[in-house]
């Protein structure tokens, strides 16, 4: 009797084993067949009541069928964390002979891109491309081009003014001044960099910006020289011939000084939306060298004259692509700036 129940107790308990379909449903027989107060626990228990020959006989039968479900519990669940390594596996494959990705590659910004183009052009005319400090003295910045201290073109270029009485330069046109005393004449040199202008931000106004500079001094130098030298530069900037004008503008340290304007590229000068039909959009300020800054810096105005220019690269930059929110430039979003 007893021995038939604990017969049919292991051999179903081995098949449920078998059968078993998650971790889960193992440890639910193995509670409730090996646990405490399990069904083998009850059979134990009555041995007790059994005579001494049928004890030892059921004694070895209960053993022999925990030991049999144990070795089937512990074979049944090592296959399942075997499975679900096997599975793991599976999902985290790596192929290790794959190259590295390696770091992304980047590009320059596109008002580096324009300034290094214009530099190689004017190289190439012979300038020298000149660097000058952004925190510039007063006298570098206005007082050596031409603009005393009750100059109302002083309140033109809203300055970020520096406690020492430096300040953070409005123009790069300072760096002209340090080339003559540098350099001396003849002279020809551009001077790309960043400037300040204590100014509210909007789409079309940045407190930093940047500009390009550049003067030649020589003897006999004329507007003529001045508009070879920016027909080159503009069509380089362009890439392709353009048109100018020169009208009246005034710059203290230039005399005479002129606006000077391209003939509109997208109407080609009939009239349209971007140069307010005018067919002409203004580009920059140019003039031959007042004598007063050629003599400020050591140069005899009788002996030299020169021009000088100076423009925004970054209009430059929103005019090449037709960016229109000057924003963007310095705004540090990558999208933007991997269109270029
Ligand atoms: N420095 C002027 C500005 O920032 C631009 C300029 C005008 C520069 C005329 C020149 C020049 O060299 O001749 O508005």
């Amino acid at each position: 009797m007893l021995d038939q129940s604990i017969q049919e107790l292991e051999s179903g308990s081995l098949a449920r084993i078998a059968s078993a379909g998650s971790l889960e449903e193992l440890e639910a027989v193995r509670v409730q067949v090996l646990g405490r107060k399990g069904a083998l626990d009850q059979f134990f228990k009555q041995m007790g009541k059994l005579a001494p020959e049928e004890r030892a006989r059921a004694g070895k039968l209960l053993n022999g069928a925990k030991q049999a479900l144990e070795a089937a519990l512990e074979s049944g669940k090592r296959q399942f964390a075997e499975a679900s390594l096997r599975a793991r596996l599976d999902r985290e494959w790596v192929d290790l002979t794959l190259p590295a990705p390696g770091p992304r590659r980047g590009h320059l910004h596109p008002i580096t891109h324009i300034q290094r183009e214009l530099e190689e052009v004017f190289l190439s005319l012979g300038f020298a491309v000149l660097d000058g400090p952004e925190v510039e003295t007063e006298y570098r910045n206005f007082d050596a081009l031409n603009i005393p201290a009750d100059h109302p073109a002083r309140d033109a270029q809203d300055t970020f003014w520096l406690a020492n009485g430096d300040l953070l330069r409005t123009h790069t046109s300072p760096v002209q001044v340090r080339g003559m005393e540098r350099l001396g004449p003849p002279l020809r040199m551009i001077a790309p960099g960043r400037v300040f202008r204590n100014e509210s931000v909007d789409a079309s106004h940045e407190h930093t910006f940047y500009q390009i500079e550049g003067m030649m001094v020589d003897r006999g130098v004329s507007v003529a020289h001045l508009l070879y030298f920016m027909k080159i530069m503009l069509a380089e900037v362009f890439r392709r011939e353009v048109s100018v004008r020169l009208r009246p503008g005034f710059f203290p340290f230039v005399e005479p000084g002129f606006e000077l304007d391209i003939q509109c590229l997208l109407c080609n000068g009939s009239g349209c939306a971007v140069c307010k039909q005018s067919g002409w959009v203004e580009q920059l300020g140019c003039g031959l060298v007042h004598p007063n800054v050629l003599r400020m810096s050591g140069i005899d105005p009788e002996e030299w004259s020169g021009f000088a220019f100076g423009l925004g690269l970054t209009r430059l930059v929103m005019m090449r692509y037709g960016i229109d929110d000057v924003r963007h430039l310095q705004g540090g979003d990558l999208r933007f700036l991997e269109q270029f």
